[in-house]
């Protein structure tokens, strides 16, 4: 059985789709000017039907996914296919053409033929379900995707347009066929479009019938793109749009709060920082919804890159990790912060995930030592109950990860072997940087 989000699928989704939109360009074409078809359209042609009808076996042994759940059983997955796109696909599918031929009735049945042959073309109810299933696989914005199917339908609207424009004998047929097209579509798009600058107008009553019908569709075609453009245009960018929202409001505190320019910088810089990148600035909202597994999954995801660059985190169990993940908080410093000072009482131990901090000496102002990612510092002050025994300002922007107090000592009491890692890492650490 064939997994529904699989790479083998996505292909074969995407080539069936080339060839649907191939048939909506090329089947009313034929049947509106009724030449005989060229050597390649004849391949073409035989590669449709050969797909089509292989599109039909790949659907009864593509499993599908039922409330989470996947279901590859051949008869349900069979009666759900029977039930929903079967009878499409085995209309657009099956080479009717070549029975025909087969059975000596190509001639007589040619009218018969020339309708089945659009019957095809039903297939082009599957595309919006192929394309949004493609965008939920590969996260594309549902708007965006609804977007371009609307401009792919609107193209082929208004292709179908031209040609029974050209069919009503519209436009003058002593021009090439290129130029007759070429002059059909400009009237379907400024019909369709309620420009109408009238140069080609309609004579005959079919002509009028046809012109009106395609106003009334611009009218809506028009309504619609206006409504849902600029709903999609605000969506587009939620981030950005919500980091802009949010620098109107700093600005205004700054401005009415007259902080000087110094502040105002460093504030300006923070911000511009979370925005590069990509981190929002309150994310509890997210994970409030989410049920505590999932949270758990994310955010050891999130931290890989810290739990891999932190040699205790590595070889933790996963209670521990799961304990720890879950209770570190993002914290980030500018270049020249103090992220503690000697003296005062230690509430954090901190783990750096991104930047240097410096190890402040406390006799003679001097720098003891500098740390980088995957250290981590402020643990002696939990440990032993006492102040801090140095300061710790920033290199450049830091990136840190705090552990309260609290949960620090629920963790040792929990895990042991916690502490004494810790302390071993901070043994090597103390040896490494005297040598
Ligand atoms: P704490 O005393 O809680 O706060 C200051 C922190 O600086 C301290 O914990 C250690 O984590 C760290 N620290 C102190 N001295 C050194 C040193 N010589 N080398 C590296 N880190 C240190």
């Amino acid at each position: 059985m064939i997994h529904p989000k699989s790479k083998l699928r996505a292909l074969w989704d995407g080539i069936i789709l080339l060839l649907v939109v191939y048939i909506a360009i090329e089947y009313p074409l034929r049947y509106i000017l009724n030449y005989t078809p060229t050597k390649i359209l004849k391949i073409m042609n035989i590669l449709t039907t050969v797909f089509f009808c292989l599109d039909i076996l790949i659907q009864f042994r593509t499993s599908y996914i039922d409330r989470g759940v996947i279901i590859s059983n051949p008869k349900l997955v069979a009666r759900k296919y029977l039930k929903t796109w079967f009878f499409i696909d085995f209309i657009s599918g099956v080479p009717f053409e070549l029975l025909l031929n087969y059975t000596g009735m190509y001639g007589q049945l040619l009218k018969i033929l020339r309708l089945i042959r659009l019957g095809r073309l039903l297939k082009l109810f599957k595309m919006n379900t192929i394309l949004m299933r493609r965008a939920r696989i590969y996260n594309v914005q549902p708007g965006i995707m609804r977007l371009l199917i609307f401009l792919l339908w609107i193209s082929l609207f208004a292709h179908w347009i031209a040609l029974g424009w050209l069919h009503l004998g519209g436009v003058s047929d002593s021009i090439s066929f290129s130029h007759q097209y070429l002059r059909s579509m400009y009237w379907t798009v400024t019909t369709l479009t309620t420009i109408g600058y009238g140069e080609i107008v309609p004579v005959t009553s079919e002509q009028t019938i046809f012109t009106i019908l395609v106003m009334l569709t611009g009218v809506g075609v028009y309504g619609y793109v206006i409504g849902n453009i600029a709903n999609l245009m605000s969506n587009l960018d939620i981030v950005h749009a919500s980091h802009v929202k949010r620098m109107e409001k700093v600005n205004a505190f700054i401005k009415y709060r007259r902080l000087p320019r110094n502040l105002r910088n460093r504030i300006l810089d923070y911000y511009d920082y979370l925005f590069e990148r990509k981190i929002g600035s309150d994310e509890s909202d997210f994970y409030n919804d989410l049920p505590k597994s999932l949270v758990r999954d994310i955010k050891l995801y999130l931290n890989k890159d810290l739990i891999a660059k932190i040699p205790f985190f590595k070889n933790a169990s996963d209670a521990l990790l799961t304990e720890l993940v879950l209770s570190l908080k993002p914290v980030i410093y500018l270049p020249g912060d103090y992220v503690m000072r000697i003296g005062e009482i230690g509430h954090n131990l901190y783990f750096i995930n991104k930047g240097h901090v410096q190890v402040i000496s406390p006799d003679h102002g001097g720098v003891l030592a500098t740390l980088s990612e995957g250290s981590f510092f402020g643990e002696q002050a939990l440990l032993s109950d006492e102040p801090r025994n140095a300061s710790i300002k920033t290199n450049d922007f830091c990136e840190l990860f705090t552990l309260e107090k609290k949960k620090f000592q629920d963790v040792i009491k929990k895990f042991p072997a916690f502490a004494r890692e810790m302390e071993l890492e901070r043994i090597l650490r103390d040896k490494t940087h005297k040598l």
